[in-house]
């Protein structure tokens, strides 16, 4: 644990000292789980935002874009759910004054057990190698076994009492484990209490006339209330996605973890629109199709798992988590749910307009079923950039820090280096530059030791270093430097852009889907 700790520790500052990610407000000793996406991180949240979008919309041509407004009609929220259902469940510590997510203290102590479970299956992988079969010992060795089935019990009691609302239970069940204050250790616990999480504002230039607004908790509602005028204006024929990125707040009581639960995040979010009866098979294609994308970054497959919700939303019915391997355990990533046709049918009864689409093969109306995708994109930034951090130790014995980024997503993608400040090798440098940054967003660097700048390079993810030296002037050529590999290359400057696009084009990431 104290190791994960570290690890997580290491994350959040190298963010803030490699510019990607600064506290709010830090002159004013910042605001709590708000945070600042500095010169180089806003470069990485793009190219992530650009890998799913053309994933997403370039590559479906039945799937659109919106930009929606974060305001909306404060109806949208009493037909969403979000006005009387969008609560969090929170407990209080009596000793420590501290407050919790009851089902999140919960989640943590079955994950713990499926930790027990899992340390138990390395073991024993490590000693049989080859020869392990992983299915059979997991059902067969009593240990494991009795762990697993543990969790499993956790996690369906917790999903049976959210889901019947009876917070009660779930305050017995944190009893029964025998839960603790994770910082002090007490289990003098209040009972459990629902809080709305919903930020509020107003519209309207005085206060007695002034309208009450809600800053949007997710996107979707963007989509569910243009899903007309979009079908109609694109003459879109069912099945079809409308698909959107953007700002969504949450007054989150327990915001830890740095980026992973903030109270202003962006998510990128698609609704698809399908015919009743056939959403069942749509959402295990976005299953399959969503995993996929994630697998395409090459973060690891071991990192990500499926998990089935026991507990369903008031909209769903069927719903996924994309959990991913994060340096305090795995947690959720991505949601994929079955909205049924709860939220197009709730705004029809709101607005007393008709939100149904004429399917004419059919020769029938309809209300469309939804598939939802819905990642976070902070969370992505997380995951991509802890899995990426890591300390290698060299052939020599020194270490270096290096971020591994997937060279698609790195901020910079080469840096260009003279070898020394003189003798014409800045001006070569410089022109490399002047013709490279049409293509590719690259850096300047000709402070201190051609070692230390590679280091620099590698510990912002700088897929590619490009060296002039005194070679250059005589042939056109320069060495390029690989982040992963260390090996270098000596090649024709001419040959540059198409070694750097081989590497970083979202054309050859994508494919790998
Ligand atoms: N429209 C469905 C929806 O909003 P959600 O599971 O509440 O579903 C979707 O959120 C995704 O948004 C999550 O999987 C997560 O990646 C991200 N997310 C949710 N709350 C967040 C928060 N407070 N901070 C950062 N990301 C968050």
């Amino acid at each position: 644990m104290a190791k994960q700790e570290d690890l997580f520790k290491n994350v959040v500052s190298h963010a803030k000292e490699y510019g990607f990610i600064f506290p709010s407000s830090e002159v004013y000793d910042g605001l709590s789980a708000v945070y600042d996406y500095a010169q180089n991180g806003v470069e990485l949240k793009k190219n992530i935002r650009e890998y799913w979008w053309k994933s997403m919309v370039q590559m479906n041509d039945n799937i659109v874009g919106l930009d929606a407004a974060i305001l909306m009609h404060p109806t949208t929220w009493k037909a969403s759910g979000h006005v009387d259902a969008f609560n969090d469940p929170l407990i209080d510590n009596k000793d420590s004054k501290k407050r919790y997510r009851a089902d999140v203290l919960v989640e943590d102590f079955a994950e713990k057990i499926h930790q027990k479970a899992q340390k138990e299956i390395d073991k024993a992988k490590a000693r049989f190698g080859d020869a392990f079969n992983e299915q059979e010992f997991i059902t067969t060795n009593a240990r494991v076994v009795e762990y697993l089935a543990k969790e499993k019990e956790i996690r369906e009691r917790l999903g049976r009492s959210l889901g019947a609302g009876d917070l009660e239970d779930v305050k017995a069940l944190i009893e029964e484990l025998e839960i603790a204050d994770p910082e002090t250790g007490s289990r003098n616990w209040t009972d459990v209490k629902q809080f709305n999480l919903m930020f509020g504002t107003k519209l309207g230039a005085s206060a007695e006339n002034a309208m009450d607004l809600y800053l949007r908790p997710e996107t979707a509602q963007g989509i569910f209330v243009n899903f007309l005028n979009v079908q109609k204006s694109g003459r879109m024929k069912v099945p079809f996605g409308i698909a959107q990125t953007g700002k969504a707040f949450r007054n989150e009581i327990v915001a830890r973890q740095f980026i992973f639960r903030m109270r202003e995040f962006e998510q990128m979010e698609m609704q698809f629109f399908v015919r009743p009866g056939e959403e069942m098979q749509w959402y295990e294609h976005w299953k399959t199709t969503r995993l996929n994308w994630h697998l395409s970054l090459g973060l690891g497959k071991e990192n990500y798992r499926f998990h089935d919700h026991e507990k369903l939303a008031h909209y769903a019915n069927a719903a996924a988590d994309i959990e991913f391997n994060f340096p305090f355990g795995f947690k959720e990533l991505e949601g994929i749910h079955s909205r049924t046709d709860f939220d197009l049918k709730a705004h029809e009864q709101y607005s007393g307009r008709k939100l149904q689409y004429f399917d004419p093969e059919l020769n029938e109306n309809y209300v469309p079923y939804v598939v939802e995708t819905s990642v976070g994109l902070d969370r992505m930034f997380l995951a991509v950039f802890a899995t990426s951090l890591q300390e290698e130790t060299l052939e020599d014995g020194s270490t270096r820090t290096v971020l591994k980024l997937p060279a698609v997503l790195a901020p910079t993608k080469a840096t260009v280096l003279p070898l020394v400040k003189k003798d014409g090798l800045p001006e070569v440098a410089k022109k490399i530059i002047e013709d490279l940054k049409w293509d590719f967003n690259v850096a300047y660097d000709e402070k201190d030791a051609v070692g230390r700048r590679y280091r620099r390079a590698d510990a912002l993810g700088t897929p590619f270093c490009i060296t002039v030296d005194h070679q250059t002037l005589e042939d056109q050529t320069v060495t390029i430097r690989h982040r992963d590999t260390m090996k270098q290359d000596r090649v024709a400057i001419a040959d540059l852009k198409a070694i750097i696009e081989n590497e970083v084009s979202m054309k050859n990431w994508l494919m790998k889907m």
